[in-house]
């Protein structure tokens, strides 16, 4: 039995004195509800009328905070012929109980501390605002009203303001937290069709830049890893730190450097491999002592079109490109696409690497398949797909790799 939801409304919180009847002609003009005789319309009212009491005392346990959500209308149809069903449905009121255990599991699971109370206080809010926000937007996603959905992740305590400003380099970072345990990756994913590097065994582990805004020194690193495989048969991690510690001038940050310059470097001096010289997410003084394992030759830069994107990834191999990561907040998988991702130079900032393309046949779309550097906690396994085409976040615009 395929159940498909059409609409969602009527939430009953302290909906109180009006009459059953009242709401009966209410519900049936506002779904535009028509019964095929006076016995079968009697017959619903009667179901209406036992679903309605469920309701109002359910709420009432919800109002005394004996209950976590609360329900109401729903109009459910199945195959063709229309029923009328009351469910209970966990969705915006799903607060109070629900969001302090998330929250719990959210410090436990990424290791959060807080210096103190007043900030744990103000990181809850926002932690609840995201939440809603994860919830509305996923509901939207379960009636196919968007095409990607969204998870809690280590962001989930930073506004979106907050987490784009982070991404620039500007501060905020000074939330307090350890790394997170990782769970194993997932080695091989499936559905992922078309063209992709990473099905042809030239990408590697997804970093996490943790408080390093570095997107572009792992950018760098996974093109780089992905030619000398693609160029030698095999390859190693390479080392990001390297990168941050010698191709960002002393007394810069990790968010001062990019790609090209990571590449320049490499031409200069090339690269070691990360377990030679391992991350440690803040930026430190160039110690390169150990030997290079690749070096590279030129870069190829000034790829500014999808289709230019599309045939530099198919004929050499992975691409560094930059994008609006700001809008990536929240994202934990589907095929991403959102007004708010601008594909303005100006905002272009955070490097990430596109690996390959596919068609997601369910909601009939192309997309992008990028890996990230947040950890393999976030996204699809550390990737996000983006919508193929559109320019979405600003993907095709900025890209660039290096010749070994
Ligand atoms: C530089 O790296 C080497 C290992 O490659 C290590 O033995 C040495 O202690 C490091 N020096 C500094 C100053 O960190
Ligand atoms: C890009 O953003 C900058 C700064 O916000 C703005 O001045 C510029 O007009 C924008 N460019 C386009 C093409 O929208």
């Amino acid at each position: 039995m395929k159940v498909l939801i059409l609409v969602l409304a009527y939430a009953f919180l302290g909906a109180e004195a009006s009459s059953s009847r009242h709401q009966w002609k209410q519900f049936k003009s506002n779904f535009g509800v028509r019964y095929e005789n006076l016995a079968e319309e009697r017959h619903r009212y009667q179901i209406f009328q036992d679903n309605l009491r469920k309701i109002e005392e359910h709420n009432a346990r919800y109002q005394l905070g004996l209950e976590t959500y609360y329900m109401g209308w729903i109009k459910v149809k199945v195959t063709m012929k229309v029923l009328i069903l009351v469910l209970a449905y966990a969705f915006l009121g799903a607060e109070a109980s629900s969001s302090r255990h998330q929250w719990k599991q959210f410090k436990s699971n990424f290791g959060v501390r807080y210096e103190n109370l007043a900030e744990e206080r103000h990181r809850y809010q926002i932690f609840q605002d995201n939440l809603r926000k994860i919830e509305e937007h996923n509901a939207r996603y379960q009636l196919g009203l968007e095409t990607y959905y969204m998870g809690v992740n280590q962001f989930s305590d930073m506004t979106q303001r907050e987490f784009g400003q982070m991404l620039r380099g500007k501060g905020v970072a000074a939330l307090n937290r350890t790394p997170a345990a990782r769970p194993a990756r997932r080695l091989h994913k499936q559905g992922r069709d078309d063209f992709d590097w990473e099905d042809k065994g030239a990408v590697l582990d997804v970093g996490d830049q943790g408080d390093c805004q570095a997107g572009w020194a792992f950018s760098a690193t996974g093109a780089l890893e992905g030619l000398s495989i693609i160029k030698m048969g095999f390859g190693y991690q390479l080392s990001a730190q390297q990168l941050v510690d010698c191709a960002v001038p002393e007394g810069g940050s990790c968010a001062d450097g990019d790609i090209e310059t990571a590449f320049k470097y490499v031409i200069a001096n090339g690269l070691t491999r990360q377990a030679d010289y391992p991350y440690t997410g803040v930026k430190g003084k160039c110690n390169a002592t150990k030997e290079s394992f690749v070096t590279a030759k030129t870069i190829v830069k000034g790829i500014n079109t999808e289709d230019d994107l599309e045939r530099a990834m198919f004929s050499h191999g992975p691409v560094s490109a930059y994008i609006d990561g700001e809008p990536l907040h929240q994202y934990q998988g589907g095929v991403f696409q959102s007004k708010a991702c601008s594909m303005n130079e100006t905002r272009l900032t955070h490097g990430v690497l596109v690996v390959g393309y596919g068609f997601d046949d369910s909601i009939d779309m192309v997309f992008w398949n990028v890996k990230n550097s947040w950890g393999e906690n976030w996204g699809e396994q550390g990737y996000v797909k983006i919508l193929k085409n559109t320019n979405m976040c600003g993907i095709g615009k900025k890209a660039l790799f290096p010749n070994l």
